[in-house]
């Protein structure tokens, strides 16, 4: 039986209302969580709020709000905002109960007993003088502030002077440096391990347990004229979730014995990865197994910054598309881990595309043919039907390597590898051409294609339900399904559906998104082709993309149009043509003879009536656009990955 596994998102603060760069992380979480569960596994999964410190007590003060009353209040939001999401927590941790602040004296107390290596006290009193902004909620250094202010927050850093008691971070850092090297203490992806790595080398220094000038938090056990750090506060909400000062037995299930990973975006990666397991150690208490920083979101190019820039509500997000579709379509913009601007238009393409024509459409056409056909009752299977060998051990391979990608924090590569299996489905589908068969009257042959179908739409049914469990419960009773065979090892079997059941469907499962929008959104961009994308490639055509190395050896200009050149390609074992959106910025004489790249394997598409046989990649910043291009020698044709 595998060890538990506990998965947490940050706290987040209470002076922000929820939008979707807080819902990309909890999406993550509660997808992990559903399918280790689908696996067999138990699981714990904890999210919660931020409560504390000035800028909460500030924000109270300008609402004409108690601060706990400003508290629950934006409490009630992210609880909306995760139930409309199909959250499942297992707790939500608030920093301001009872049962967290005895777990705050409880690990300050462990650690003021700690002596490091050499004898010193863990936690010690001094004075500390510093510019402080109250927003970032830190001391701030020089190198921090523009001209003495805040750059994020726009506000001047007051210079504090005050008592604090110190932790002695450094005298634990050779430990981490040590656990995290041998992999004991799991940092990914390995571009933050660095991150982290290079930290420890500089000279970060100790940091203050606790605050007098703060107003609104949790009052030290041993000296109450000083407040927790709302950091040291924050971070030990981990540990007071699952029992730490109150029920030994869960502690010990969920923290000691359990698999332990912090999911978070990058920016607060010192706090879990050095501040959090230096606490830890001092305390006694085992460090956590991983903490996996995925990216950063932007939307049209701008961050989503509590005060600033352009934010998406989820529930806004979950009124357009529902929300298991929301879901779908925030986890896989992007590979985790890396950042991603989000572009909205993008959203109904990709719902259209991957889920309304891909899985919708297989449900409705075999469905459809199973009504007409064999009275709304699932055909017998047939084995000897041509194809479906291949397809079953497309099937076959897709669970295991799902649930490899889901360990390996990948959830956009797990449920590409069911998409892809939609895909295969429908293309087996319109290879064996079961409309002609009915026609022909071959039933055994057809109802032998269809039965497959629906064994492909069963796994799909399993290995996407923790992304849209709602949708996938629907498409599990359009097959008749119930719970009791809902798990993964159930994905891994063929021939599992019943002949005979009633295959019914009574309303489309992915209706049409209806694009009123923006012309990018008009057209459905279903085929990888390159005629019907504005000349962009969505995520799931850029994950499937053959790039290529290519010299570009004649360029023309398209009449009627300012914006396209027809350029003639070397790829070399072949030449071709493409046309590419490049002209307001290259002249046809800048860009012969440049080594570029290009999506080699799309169906050749015509614009403006010119045909184009591939695509090429290219930067745009500031309005310009730079073509992708290679200063290295290597040869046409080679392979880019
Ligand atoms: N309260 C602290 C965390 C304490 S945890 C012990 C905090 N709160 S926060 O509200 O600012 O949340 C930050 C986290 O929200 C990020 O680490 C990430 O998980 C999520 N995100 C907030 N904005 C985001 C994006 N624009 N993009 C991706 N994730 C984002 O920091």
């Amino acid at each position: 039986m595998p060890n538990p596994f506990y998965v947490t998102t940050p706290i987040y603060y209470v002076n922000d209302r929820p939008h979707i760069g807080h819902a990309y992380t909890t999406v993550a979480a509660d997808f992990l969580t559903r399918f280790h569960v689908l696996a067999g596994r138990e699981a714990f999964f904890l999210t919660g709020t931020d409560e504390h410190g000035s800028k909460v007590a500030e924000a109270a003060q300008a609402a004409g709000l108690s601060e706990i009353e400003f508290c629950d209040r934006t409490v009630d939001h992210f609880k909306k905002a995760w139930e409309s999401l199909l959250i499942n927590y297992s707790y939500f941790i608030r920093t301001t109960s009872e049962r967290h602040k005895k777990a705050v004296w409880k690990i300050l107390d462990a650690m003021r007993q700690a002596k490091t290596d050499d004898g010193q006290d863990a936690v010690y009193s001094d004075y500390y003088e510093g510019p402080y902004c109250t927003g970032c909620e830190k001391f701030m250094t020089e190198k921090d502030l523009v001209d003495g202010i805040c750059p994020l927050h726009n506000r001047k850093a007051e210079l504090i002077k005050e008592k604090n008691y110190f932790f002695r971070l450094s005298a634990y850092l050779p430990e981490i440096k040590r656990r995290i090297k041998s992999n004991e203490f799991l940092i990914l992806p390995e571009e933050r391990r660095r991150e982290v790595l290079g930290l420890i080398e500089q000279d970060i220094g100790d940091f203050s347990l606790s605050r007098e000038k703060v107003k609104w938090g949790i009052p030290l056990s041993f000296d109450d004229s000083q407040l927790a750090y709302v950091w040291v506060d924050a971070l030990t909400n981990y540990v007071s979730a699952i029992g730490y000062a109150d029920d030994q037995e869960s502690f010990d299930k969920w923290w000691n014995g359990a698999e332990v990973v912090h999911l978070m975006a990058k920016d607060i990666l010192k706090f879990h990865c050095l501040y959090w397991p230096a606490m830890l150690l001092a305390a006694g208490v085992k460090i956590p197994d991983t903490v996996f920083l995925h990216g950063f979101l932007t939307v049209d190019g701008e961050k989503m910054s509590k005060s600033l820039g352009k934010k998406i509500d989820p529930i806004d997000m979950v009124k357009e598309f529902g929300a298991d579709a929301t879901r779908y379509l925030l986890l896989t913009q992007f590979p985790f881990g890396i950042d991603g601007d989000i572009q909205v238009d993008r959203f109904t393409r990709q719902y259209n595309s991957d889920l309304a024509n891909d899985l919708g459409n297989l449900v409705s056409r075999v469905a459809k043919l199973i009504a007409t056909n064999f009275d709304s009752k699932l055909p017998d299977p047939k084995k000897d039907v041509p194809g479906l060998k291949a397809l079953m051990s497309k099937a076959e391979k897709v669970p295991g390597s799902a649930y490899a990608h889901v360990k390996h924090f990948a959830p956009d590569k797990a449920i590409a590898e069911a998409i892809n299996l939609v895909r295969a489905g429908n293309k087996y589908f319109t290879d064996t051409e079961p409309w002609k068969l009915a026609k022909e009257g071959q039933t055994d042959e057809l109802g032998g294609v269809l039965y497959a179908c629906c064994e492909i739409l069963r796994i799909v049914s399993i290995m996407l339900h923790p992304i849209m469990p709602n949708k996938m419960q629907e498409l599990r009773s359009v097959l008749s399904l119930d719970d009791s065979t809902l798990s993964l090892k159930n994905a891994q079997i063929f021939f599992e559906l019943k002949p005979g059941v009633k295959i019914e469907l009574k309303e489309s499962i992915f209706p049409r998104h209806d694009v009123k929008k923006t012309a990018a959104a008009k057209t459905d961009s279903k085929s990888s082709g390159n005629s019907d994308n504005n000349g962009l490639l969505d995520f799931a055509e850029f994950a499937r993309a053959k790039l290529k190395v290519a010299v570009v050896i004649e360029a023309e200009k398209i009449e009627g149009t300012d914006k396209l050149l027809k350029l003639q390609i070397d790829l070399g074992t072949e030449k071709r043509q493409i046309v590419a959106g490049v002209a307001e910025f290259y002249t046809p004489e800048e860009i012969t003879g440049k080594k570029i790249i290009v999506v080699s394997n799309l169906k050749p598409a015509k614009i403006r009536g010119v045909e184009s046989n591939g695509m090429l990649l290219a930067a745009k910043s500031g309005g310009k656009l730079t073509l992708v291009s290679l200063a290295s020698d290597l040869p046409a044709g080679s392979d880019v990955s």
